[in-house]
């Protein structure tokens, strides 16, 4: 897949209409105060936003919140991101009541150059997730016959829909900043990583990584495998996980992983001591055991010292280091030290550290560990799609360089 796109700066938009598709989908209250838990995508879409406003574009911006499937859930409404992004970017922003409505229709006609608009969810419209042409083209409409899209919603590039990529057919499309960077960053290290390429693999799932590991079997040096998945791997080679996560059904893959990653010269690091807990608590009873020997009644929830200290020796002199999943369950604090001490090696190293988003990224800003790294990606499923080598429909609409 190319790359390589034209981004915001390749075109001129003084004075023309940006249809401009963020990531707004913050996490919420859950009391249905509407307070936002956490504004970092907000953030991170502003040196966007405040480009295209200093070059004197009328800014339309849109995003999806949360899943409302077509249906208008007032829970749902983009009211607090326009206030959080106010209050960020110092100046209003203007709210339309609805999507590609007569509200938004009218509020986008009057637009001048240095003002913002915000669309409301644009999930309210089965079209959007549908990627509806009818759909993608009343939104590209809003921009008007001049108008451009730029896209900066890199946690959506991975979804074929309306907004993220049907609207290309109809507006030249370039990408944001955000974009830019997730994809010179992301992109380069799976590309032309700097080496050795540690790839450090967590989660509870081995079904959910398959395409991530079976990917940087292919590109990386050393593939690291914890969380709660290593134990599928344990069971594949004979060992006895007692009531650790299993998935039966996955140990046969397992033994093709460890198989390739042979064929190839990958080192595949598999933990080789766990802290087992006697049941799902925080305050579990726990006991460090080699994770092939688990005894019943008991389950792993956590890497041991031993296994802590090699994961760690391993991204001391790596190149890059690329890192999602976490190492066992960090929201335990009985729990957490395997995933903490990956984190603070990750911080102290001189390789490239890059953190997929979700889990892994939460992790790391819990610990504090977030202005340490070289990159936190914005995009949870985005970035596990990127890691697998999938094309992400977002990215391929954009114009080439
Ligand atoms: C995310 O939160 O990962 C993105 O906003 C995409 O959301 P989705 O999984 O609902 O498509």
């Amino acid at each position: 897949m190319n790359y390589n796109k034209k981004t915001v700066t390749d075109i001129d938009v003084a004075g023309k209409k940006v249809l401009l598709r963020c990531d707004f989908n913050v996490p919420m209250a859950k009391d249905g105060s509407g307070v936002i838990t956490d504004d970092k995508r907000i953030r991170a879409a502003l040196p966007t936003i405040q480009y295209l406003l200093e070059q004197n574009a009328a800014v339309i911006a849109c995003s999806h919140m949360g899943k409302p499937k077509g249906e208008w859930k007032p829970e749902l409404s983009m009211k607090p991101v326009a206030a959080r992004l106010s209050e960020l970017l110092g100046k209003e922003v203007i709210l339309a009541k609805d999507i590609v409505g007569e509200d938004a229709q009218a509020k986008a006609a009057a637009l001048q150059p240095g003002q913002i608009l915000l669309l409301e969810n644009l999930r309210y419209d089965k079209g959007e997730t549908k990627n509806n042409p009818e759909f993608a083209k009343a939104l590209a409409d809003l921009a008007g016959p001049e108008g451009v899209y730029v896209s900066d919603a890199f946690g959506t590039v991975h979804r074929a829909h309306a907004s993220t990529a049907g609207v290309a057919a109809y507006l030249p499309a370039v990408s944001g900043f955000l974009i830019q960077k997730e994809l010179e960053i992301i992109g380069g290290a799976l590309a032309a990583p700097k080496r050795p390429l540690v790839a450090i693999l967590g989660g509870s799932k081995v079904s959910s990584k398959i395409g991530v590991i079976n990917n940087l079997l292919e590109i990386a040096d050393t593939v690291i495998i914890g969380g709660g998945m290593a134990y599928t791997f344990a069971a594949a080679q004979g060992g006895k996980v007692g009531d650790s996560l299993l998935e039966a059904d996955w140990e046969q893959y397992s033994l093709d992983m460890i198989k390739k990653a042979e064929e190839k010269g990958v080192k595949l690091l598999l933990p080789t001591d766990t802290v087992a807990a006697n049941a799902f608590a925080p305050d579990a009873d726990s006991q460090v055991v080699p994770t092939g020997a688990i005894p019943d009644g008991w389950q792993g929830l956590d890497i041991g010292p031993e296994t802590t200290k090699a994961y760690c020796d391993a991204v001391a002199d790596a190149g890059t280091v690329i890192w999602n999943g976490p190492m066992g369950v960090f929201e335990f604090e009985k729990f957490a030290a395997g995933t903490k001490a990956v984190a603070e090696a990750l911080s102290k190293t001189d390789a490239i550290t890059i953190i997929g988003g979700g889990d892994s990224a939460a992790a790391v800003q819990q610990l504090g560990y977030a202005d340490k790294m070289t990159h936190i990606s914005t995009g949870g499923g985005a970035s596990l799609e990127f890691m697998e080598g999938k094309e992400l429909p977002g990215v391929a609409a954009l114009l080439d360089k």
